[in-house]
């Protein structure tokens, strides 16, 4: 432990430096305008893996952005730990409400601020820097491969052939992730579970042209009214999705359960004042953590048609679109539901509109065991490194490759990520606490020392 915080001390300048040259590359994986940026990202991640001593470090082609692999491989009695993470971050838009340039890091406050410094490069970096301070101080404990993806953000949909294709090179004990939250910087949480996605884009057309709104209004269909009525019509007075058969498969959990969960502190006021609201709003019957953590839900993400522009135009629009995403907890399929909304979509279109679904991406969601070697190996990490045994807790976001590799190579994941939900992730002035990056940088080389340890026994 000494041995680990004097390293960290004497590096950490570089460490930030290094992770600021990262920050700086634009790599957004939705626009293709970035798509050089994204190559040059996954250079950028190569050279460091390089740098830090893995071996067999390659760019490897996806029918998609690019992955990025190394190892180290230093005794094959060893356990060994596949470390995932992306490179890739969400568009930066609206650039105008951030601060500071989005790719232009900079630490205010003891906070990075940037694109990606928490969602996910600079929580996939402290894997990097602790994997260069296990090797320099000659205290790798197991084997050690990254895969660190380009397209996480845009749904990993070249993941499932990519793994199957290399299943032997990806062969592992146990996948470790930082791409979560943790509760608070002195509350330590480990993330037992995900929602899954199911995403669509639909389209509603009415009239085969748009039409003047006085001389047709009233008569012909407003394909916009008729998409806000249909989405409307899928919440019901309490919240509850009304697609028929949403809810069959979902897992309720126990009166225990859920007051295990209820456990973890959590301040519905702060909560408010932090998101300026006078009230939140949610399914009946659920509080407001179990809302974003064990129950599925129905959001419009984007919602367009008609005219927008400077001023009034007087028009009865010829189309309308939305973009539609469901999160599901287990053991809701994303296949299962994507078809269930398609049918119930189209089936509640009025005869005056015509309607297309297009399925997105999605993924299925995930429970962590906590009965495991790995499980207890992170959570002595994360005690050992906070002076604090973390929490289980469930979280709402997903991640795609967690659910495709149990699928796959029946191989479980550890969720140990270092940022918070107040990080602004996806949002402006997205940032992560320099403290949270050297907290991961601290924490990791003891889940490799620890898991090696119990794996023995
Ligand atoms: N790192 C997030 C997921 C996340 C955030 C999990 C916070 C837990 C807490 C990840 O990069 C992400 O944004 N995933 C997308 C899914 C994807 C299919 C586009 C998401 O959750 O919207
Ligand atoms: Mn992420
Ligand atoms: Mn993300």
């Amino acid at each position: 432990m000494e041995q680990i915080k004097t390293y960290i001390g004497k590096h950490q300048q570089r460490f930030l430096d290094e992770l600021f040259v990262l920050l700086r590359i634009p790599s957004v994986s939705a626009d293709p305008k970035y798509s050089k940026d994204v190559v040059r990202t996954a250079e950028a991640v190569k050279e460091r893996l390089v740098a830090a001593g893995a071996d067999q470090v390659e760019i490897l082609p996806t029918g998609g952005h690019p992955m990025v692999y190394g190892e180290k491989i230093i005794d094959a009695s060893l356990p060994t730990i596949l470390v995932y993470g992306h490179y890739d971050v969400q568009p930066a838009d609206p650039v105008e409400l951030w601060t500071s340039p989005p790719f232009e890091p900079e630490i205010r406050d003891g906070k990075i601020y940037a694109r990606g410094s928490a969602d996910d490069k600079g929580q996939m970096f402290m894997h990097v820097k602790a994997f260069e301070l296990m090797m320099q101080t000659g205290t790798l404990a197991c084997n050690v491969k990254f895969m660190i993806e380009g397209e996480e953000e845009v749904g990993s949909s070249n993941l499932g052939p990519f793994i199957r294709k290399h299943k032997d090179k990806l062969k592992a004990d146990v996948i470790l992730i930082s791409d979560t939250s943790i509760i608070a910087d002195d509350v330590p949480s480990i993330t037992v579970g995900l929602r899954g996605l199911s995403y669509m884009e639909v389209e509603v057309t009415g009239p085969n042209v748009d039409l003047h709104s006085g001389v047709y209004g009233g008569a012909v269909a407003n394909p916009i009214n008729v998409l806000c009525k249909m989405i409307a019509s899928m919440h019901d007075e309490n919240n509850h999705i009304t697609i028929p058969g949403f809810y069959e498969k979902v897992k309720e959990l126990s009166k225990e359960e859920r007051a295990e969960l209820d456990k973890a502190p959590f301040d519905l006021t702060k909560y408010k004042k932090a998101l300026d609201v006078e009230d939140v709003q949610g399914e009946t019957g659920y509080n407001t953590r179990e809302r974003i953590s064990i129950r599925p839900t129905l959001d419009v993400n984007g919602i367009w048609g008609g005219y927008t522009g400077e001023g009034a135009k007087t028009v009865l629009p010829s189309k309308a679109f939305a973009k539609i995403s469901m999160r599901l907890v287990p053991n809701q399929d994303g296949d299962e539901i994507t078809a269930l909304f398609q049918k119930h979509f189209e089936s509640i279109a009025p005869k005056a509109v015509k309607v297309k679904v297009r399925p997105h991406h999605g993924g299925n969601p995930v429970v962590v065991p906590t009965d495991t070697i790995a499980y207890k190996a992170a959570s002595k990490a994360m005690e050992v490194s906070f002076g604090k045994k973390p929490i289980p807790a469930r979280e709402g976001g997903s991640i795609p490759i967690v659910a495709l590799f149990e699928e796959a190579l029946g191989l479980k994941s550890i969720l140990m990520g270092f940022g918070l939900d107040s990080d602004a992730i996806h949002s402006p002035n997205e940032h992560y606490g320099v403290y949270n990056f050297l907290k991961g940088i601290e924490t990791i080389p003891l889940f490799y020392k620890y898991f090696a340890e119990y794996s023995k026994k």
